[in-house]
């Protein structure tokens, strides 16, 4: 059987060459870096899919935006054409651009959270599950039954789990959750997108009981083009008509434009209703000056926000967004002929191989996803993530290891940056570590660690 890659709707105008270790090298490089990918030189790997945060190949017409930026410290013309954009695309009165998304979450959860609070989401993503705790907080994921399956092909697997809401309501008190969060799509279960119909009913339960509902928009269009192909309602719609529907089922939203905007750097948070909140927007602006800088920039040159005003309208085009979900849909069929199992379906901006299928016999404590990552590191080369027990680390209250729902590791795609080529390098080398996952037999232990968001830092050696 053929498997067909979707061609790219762009030609290559600049490129960056990137060079191939020896396997030796390789093994010492991933050793000096206590076996912690992000502690490797960027040259010292092959492929490079830590991330598609802010790793993708802008277009001519953002470069060239940038080189009308307006650096004004305050009332930059730069600034006014992201908030006309941003008001035009989003339907929000208020846009407030800031550095990137954990800037934006860092603002928000202390406005809305503190001790004895709880934030409810379909996942936090770890920064904003840290900016939760950070205020006080504490985050409770709330995913759908089949999106912690691997294995069930069913859509919309990133949906909030709505009777464990009303639930988790009624148990904790209204009174008690600060915000109710939708991550689009859910990072943390692998890119699944979320659906209209439960972004409408998440929203109805957060108005009945006056919370707040913050949308974590990281991949607003790429959950757009989901919706568009897999909910009936929605099939004829236009992908910047379904984002604005999207967004009208939210109070707030952060955003890290480093995703779907494709800029390197840049970020935003926004209040949709000016005369409901805005006590809060004044207080958005008071610590966006003190953290940020002036809410005029928000941490940014006037450059990064011209280019942030084109990505938002660009990357909603539904040929680039095709092209998009098709190079995931083209490695996750090359993995299903050879029954490496992943996420599935496929989501949107990335490949989540299931670490726990392929090791069964390494438990938790021992971190599967990450075993996967060093040995794709020490395969082809290849750097991607742990997304799963290593990633979330210690309970905040008992300082034990969480067991994680999902013990992933997670090949997350840079947008317009690899060819088919290099997805065949990435599922070549997936496949020949299936045929000797056996031969693994232990995973690592930790040996330093920092006492949050350990997994950008800490030290691991293997154990023997
Ligand atoms: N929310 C989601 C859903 C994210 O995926 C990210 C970042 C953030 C918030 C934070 O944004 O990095 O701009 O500060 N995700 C990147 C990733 C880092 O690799 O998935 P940021």
């Amino acid at each position: 059987m053929s498997i067909k890659y979707t061609p790219e709707p762009f030609r290559i105008k600049m490129v960056e060459m990137i060079k191939m270790t020896t396997p030796q090298e390789r093994l010492q490089k991933i050793k000096d870096a206590n076996f912690n990918l992000f502690s490797l030189a960027s040259e010292d790997v092959y492929i490079d899919l830590l991330t598609d945060s802010g790793t993708g190949a802008m277009s001519h017409e953002q470069w060239s935006a940038m080189f009308v930026g307006d650096e004004a410290y305050a009332g930059g013309r730069s600034y006014r054409k992201l908030l006309k954009a941003g008001t035009d695309v989003f339907g929000y009165d208020y846009i407030q651009p800031v550095h990137q998304g954990r800037a934006a979450e860092k603002i928000l959860m202390p406005l809305l959270l503190g001790k004895g609070k709880f934030a409810i989401s379909n996942m936090h993503f770890d920064t904003t599950r840290a900016h939760v705790i950070l205020s006080g907080g504490r985050p409770i994921d709330n995913i759908v039954p089949e999106g912690k399956k691997p294995n069930i092909r069913s859509k919309f697997k990133g949906n909030m789990d709505i009777t464990r809401l009303e639930e988790l309501i009624e148990e904790k008190g209204a009174e008690n959750i600060g915000v109710i969060i939708q991550t689009i799509t859910n990072n943390s279960a692998g890119g699944q997108p979320v659906s209209m119909k439960n972004m409408r009913e998440v929203y109805e339960i957060g108005q009945k009981h006056n919370i707040t509902v913050c949308i974590d928009a990281a991949r607003f269009a790429e959950n757009a083009y989901f919706i568009k192909r897999d909910e009936e309602e929605f099939k004829n719609w236009s992908i910047p008509d379904i984002v604005k529907k999207t967004f009208s089922y939210g109070d707030v939203f952060t955003m890290s434009a480093k995703k779907d905007f494709n800029v390197n750097m840049g970020g935003m948070l926004a209040v949709k209703d000016k005369s409901v909140n805005a006590a809060l927007i004044q207080n958005i602006k008071a610590s966006c000056i003190n953290f940020e800088g002036f809410y005029t920039y928000g941490g940014l040159s006037g450059r990064d926000l011209e280019a942030m005003a084109v990505g938002i309208y660009q990357y909603m085009e539904e040929d680039y967004l095709a092209y998009r979900i098709g190079q995931m849909e083209y490695l996750a069929a090359r993995l299903d002929a050879a029954g490496v199992v992943y996420q599935s379906p496929v989501g949107g901006h990335g490949v989540y191989i299931d670490a726990k299928a392929m090791f069964p016999h390494i438990p938790y404590k021992e971190f599967p996803g990450q075993v996967l990552a060093v040995e794709l590191y020490k395969e082809a080369g290849i750097r991607s993530c742990d997304i799963g027990s290593y990633m979330i680390g210690n309970d905040p209250d008992t300082n034990e290891q969480i067991e994680s729902e999902f013990e992933f590791t997670r090949l997350a795609i840079p947008r317009q940056v690899y060819t088919q080529s290099h997805f065949d390098v990435m599922a070549d080398a997936l496949i020949a570590i299936k045929e000797r996952a056996s031969e693994i037999k232990r995973g690592y232990k930790i040996k330093w660690e920092p006492p949050i968001l350990r997994h950008f830092q800490a030290e691991l050696e293997p154990i023997e």
